[in-house]
Parts: structure tokens; C-alpha cells; sequence
């Protein structure tokens, strides 16, 4: 798959302007106005998630009207909480959610977020045998048995930009960040996709990166937390406003404070599961 004239380095980044997309590349307004023309559907499941082009740029539509109605999650829709997301991980400026927007398409009002071309050889979370954990570079989640009652682990990966990600949930409140959510770039970049089970006002962070409990935050982590938790009294309030409920909001805010006063990484908690299902 091709995103057309767009480099990896400009795409979902928060320097990402119309300045930058000169040439072949669609501006702003085309990428919110222009055409989207549907060319496959990627999962027919609980959601309709399709994949689309508008002009030479690839993108994933989902529109409002192919969602599923959960009762866990009744307020608003799912299409607002990716476009939410994306606007806390600009604020954050680690550059984890692909540009995301909402906008019309041939099926409604939806979210559209910029396709990622991901390595389909590296894997961010991996389930080993439990005899063949590596020593260094991976983060232990849990011990289980597979199907033939074969002892095994789940790890991922031990890196800044993974941990940047669950630090991104943690204040999302994610409840969904299972394998496929993760993007493995080729330059070793990750993305988070499929954030429509986000900013609940309850908790139910459900997450496959555990790996750091009660380890402190960085200082740049620590950093990131603290810009969002600024915005959200300026314009980043403001148009989360347009997108989720108060509470959410005052929840949203009351996760960053948390996190900013106990400096280290959470653990589970609550009665509903850690770990989203399938895993995968
Ligand atoms: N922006 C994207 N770029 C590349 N692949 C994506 C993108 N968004 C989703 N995908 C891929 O498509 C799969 C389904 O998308 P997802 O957002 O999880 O939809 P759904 O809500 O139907 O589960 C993901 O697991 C991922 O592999
Ligand atoms: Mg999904």
C-alpha cells in the first residue's frame, strides 16, 4: 500500500501544516473538503472501518453510522474520541496517533486518520515460550499457557517511544491497546491506532504495556503530561469540549494530576481485566 507523495516524516506529526504539503501534496482544505473515495473495507467485524484515498493520500474512514452502539461507552461516538485522541497526542507533540480528523465521507460523517505504511516484519509485543524470554531490549507482561498447555510470556518492547504510548493511554484512559493497535515503523517509530474506547470517565485503561509498573516517569515523559495538562485550560479544553462529555473532561484532567503527583507508572486496578482480548 502507498501514501502516495507523503514522507513518513511529515506524516501525523504536530509540525504537519499546509506549509509543508506543497508540490503534488494535498493541503489542509483538500484533506478535509476534497473527495474520499472508498477502496476496501479492513474490518467488517464489530466496526466499519474502511480504507480510502483522498487525492494520492491513503487514509482509514470510519464513519459514525458503521458503529456498533456499546453500552460501556453510550455518550457521544467513537469517531470523536480518535479525533480527541489525536488532539491530546499533539499536545503531547510525541507524534503517537496519525493525523486524525473528522470530516464527511460517502457513508456519513466519520473519522478519517492518514494511512501508516508499517513493517510488517517487527513486532512491538510478541508471545515467547516462556524458556526463551529475552534478557534485555523487552519488558515482561505476564506468564500464561498457550494451547497445548505450553508455559508462555507476553513481552513488548523496552523503548522511550512505547513508553511514551502508554503513558499516552494512562491519560487517555485507553481501553483497547492491544497488539494490532501498535504500528511497528520501519525507522523504529510506533503509532497508536484505533482509539475510539478512550476518555471514560471511569476507569478502564486495558493495555498489553505493563511492563513498566512503578517505575518512575522521565523528565521528558513528566514534561509531555505536564503540556497536556496546561493545554487543557486553553484551546486543547476547548476542542475536546466539541468532541467528549465534562466529566470526561474533569476526568480526563483528574488522570493527568494523578500521574503528575505519583510520578511513576500505574498498575492495574479496578475489577474489569488489564488486558484488552484478544491480546493481539
Ligand atoms: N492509520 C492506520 N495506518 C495503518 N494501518 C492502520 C491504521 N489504522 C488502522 N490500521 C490497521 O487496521 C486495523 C483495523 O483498524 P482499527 O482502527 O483497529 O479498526 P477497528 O475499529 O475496526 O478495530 C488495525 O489493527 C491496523 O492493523
Ligand atoms: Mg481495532
Amino acid at each position: 500500500m502507498s501514501e502516495g507523495d507523503l514522507r513518513d516524516d511529515d506524516l501525523g506529526g504536530h509540525e504537519l501544516g499546509g506549509d509543508e504539503l506543497g508540490g503534488d501534496e494535498l493541503g489542509d482544505d483538500d484533506l478535509e473538503a476534497g473527495p474520499l473515495e472508498l477502496t476496501g473495507r479492513i474490518t467488517t467485524a464489530s466496526n466499519a472501518t474502511f480504507l480510502g484515498t483522498i487525492g494520492n493520500t491513503v487514509v482509514v474512514y470510519k464513519p459514525v453510522s458503521g458503529e456498533r452502539p456499546l453500552w460501556d461507552f453510550p455518550d457521544g461516538d467513537l469517531a470523536s474520541r480518535e479525533a480527541a485522541a489525536y488532539l491530546v497526542s499533539e499536545s503531547f507533540g510525541w507524534n503517537v496517533v496519525p493525523r486524525t480528523w473528522l470530516r464527511d465521507g460517502p457513508l456519513g460523517t466519520g473519522m478519517v486518520q492518514l494511512w501508516q505504511d508499517a513493517d510488517p516484519d517487527q513486532d512491538a509485543v510478541d508471545l515467547v515460550s516462556a524458556d526463551n524470554v529475552p534478557d534485555t531490549g523487552w519488558r515482561h507482561v505476564f506468564d500464561g499457557s498457550d494451547e497445548r498447555d505450553r508455559p508462555v510470556t507476553l513481552i513488548h518492547e523496552d523503548s522511550p517511544v512505547l513508553r511514551r504510548m502508554a503513558v499516552f493511554d494512562i491519560v487517555v484512559n485507553n481501553a483497547d491497546r492491544k497488539g494490532a493497535h501498535i504500528l511497528e515503523m520501519a525507522d523504529g517509530h510506533r503509532h497508536g491506532v484505533d482509539h475510539g474506547l478512550t476518555f471514560h470517565s471511569e476507569h478502564k485503561l486495558r493495555t498489553v504495556l505493563w511492563g513498566w509498573i512503578d517505575e518512575p516517569l522521565s523528565t521528558d515523559e513528566l514534561a509531555g503530561i505536564d503540556r497536556v495538562r496546561s493545554d487543557l485550560t486553553g484551546p486543547l479544553g476547548e476542542a475536546l469540549a466539541e468532541l467528549v462529555t465534562p466529566l470526561e473532561i474533569a476526568s480526563f484532567a483528574a488522570r493527568c494530576d494523578r500521574l503528575l503527583a505519583d510520578g511513576r507508572f500505574p498498575g492495574p486496578r479496578g475489577r474489569m481485566p488489564a488486558v484488552p482480548w484478544p491480546i493481539f
